[in-house]
């Protein structure tokens, strides 16, 4: 079976039954894709339904007030969702577009939402490209570029648009939403029960915990950090800081870089030691009085220790600011 195959099996035996799905009226996809843009799909059912029952059409929300669209938004925030629904109702008149273009030309539509209304409304070939789709075409294809990047997106939105070609995009593109809040989950992914392993680099070359990699940039005042918890059998490495804010105290080794695999180069270069990343612990922020640490912490196996490396008995001794503290405390559990 083809990897298509694999995931619309998965995604026929385990969908989930929502009132927006398997529907084909452009419109009522449009307002669900709208509602759900900064919303879980829990809260939105609920007002989902009663949108529709007050508003069926184009038309009754175009005649509408503001006053009244916004009363049935009331609760589920972002307002000027609303008042780009209306507004767009009202350009509309009776006919919503088809094209591709014209969708995303419609204000608050975005790349995202316009190939979801192209794909489940008119089963046309794109791939919609949310955080699901990020996380699980990684995955896949081991792409080991940081996600919050522009062109990382696009690479994966040409991979997924020539995955979809020749099956149903509706059912590539919801199989992948709710796989991915299944299985493919962010932290430990389920990949025992995963239909699609055989397929999967990431799971071939053990980085299903790693990928993707979400970077996202930070203002002049922050730092973004790569935060090894660099380990050998059961001991830590600490590095005593040498100058500046934190001077003599006892830090895990950290990089200004965007991919941990860029934090095993300068690490090698610096340490002589060789690094394999085995995981993503968590992203930690720290806010000193006139900066903030924004630290991607991973996990990472040495290839040998150095006189750098502290067992948890005798971290106790040593003077571990509290931005690293923390992170040690959520590692040790
Ligand atoms: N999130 C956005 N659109 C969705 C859909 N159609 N199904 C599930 N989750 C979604």
């Amino acid at each position: 079976m083809s990897i298509q195959e694999e995931l619309i099996n998965w995604y026929e035996a385990n969908k989930r039954d929502l009132p927006f799905r398997d529907i084909k009226d452009p419109y009522k996809i449009w307002v669900s894709e709208i509602m759900l843009q900064q919303t879980t799909v829990t809260a939105v059912i609920p007002y989902y339904n009663r949108f529709i029952e007050r508003f069926p059409d184009i038309k009754t929300l175009a005649n509408a007030s503001i006053e009244e669209v916004y009363k049935y938004w009331e609760g589920l925030g972002y307002y000027r969702r609303a008042l780009h629904l209306h507004k767009s109702a009202q350009m509309m008149q009776d006919k919503f577009p088809r094209e591709y273009e014209d969708i995303l030309a419609l204000i608050g539509v975005g790349p995202y939402t316009a190939s979801a209304i192209m794909s489940f409304a008119y089963h046309q070939p794109y791939i919609a490209v949310d955080g699901n789709a990020l996380r699980v075409i990684s995955r896949l294809y081991a792409i080991e570029e940081n996600i919050a990047l522009n062109k990382t997106v696009k690479k994966i939105t040409e991979i997924g648009n020539k995955l979809v070609i020749g099956y149903d995009s509706a059912k590539i593109n919801q199989g992948i939403m709710d796989f991915a809040n299944a299985i493919c989950l962010p932290v430990h992914p389920q990949c025992d029960v995963c239909p699609m392993q055989c397929y999967c680099k990431a799971y071939s070359t053990n980085k299903q915990e790693v990928l993707p990699i979400n970077i996202k940039k930070v203002n002049k005042k922050s730092i973004s950090y790569i935060t090894g918890i660099v380990v050998y059998d059961d001991e830590v490495m600490l590095i005593k800081n040498k100058n500046g804010l934190l001077e003599n105290m006892y830090l895990l080794p950290q990089y200004e870089v965007e991919s941990p695999y860029s934090f095993i180069e300068a690490f090698k270069e610096e340490y002589g030691i060789e690094l394999e990343v085995l995981s993503h612990l968590k992203d930690f922020k720290h806010v000193f009085t006139h900066r903030t640490w924004h630290m991607h912490v991973y996990v990472f196996r040495a290839d040998k220790r150095s006189i750098d490396f502290y067992t948890n008995k005798k971290q106790q001794e040593l003077t571990i600011p509290t931005a690293h503290k923390k992170i040690l405390k959520y590692y040790q559990g």
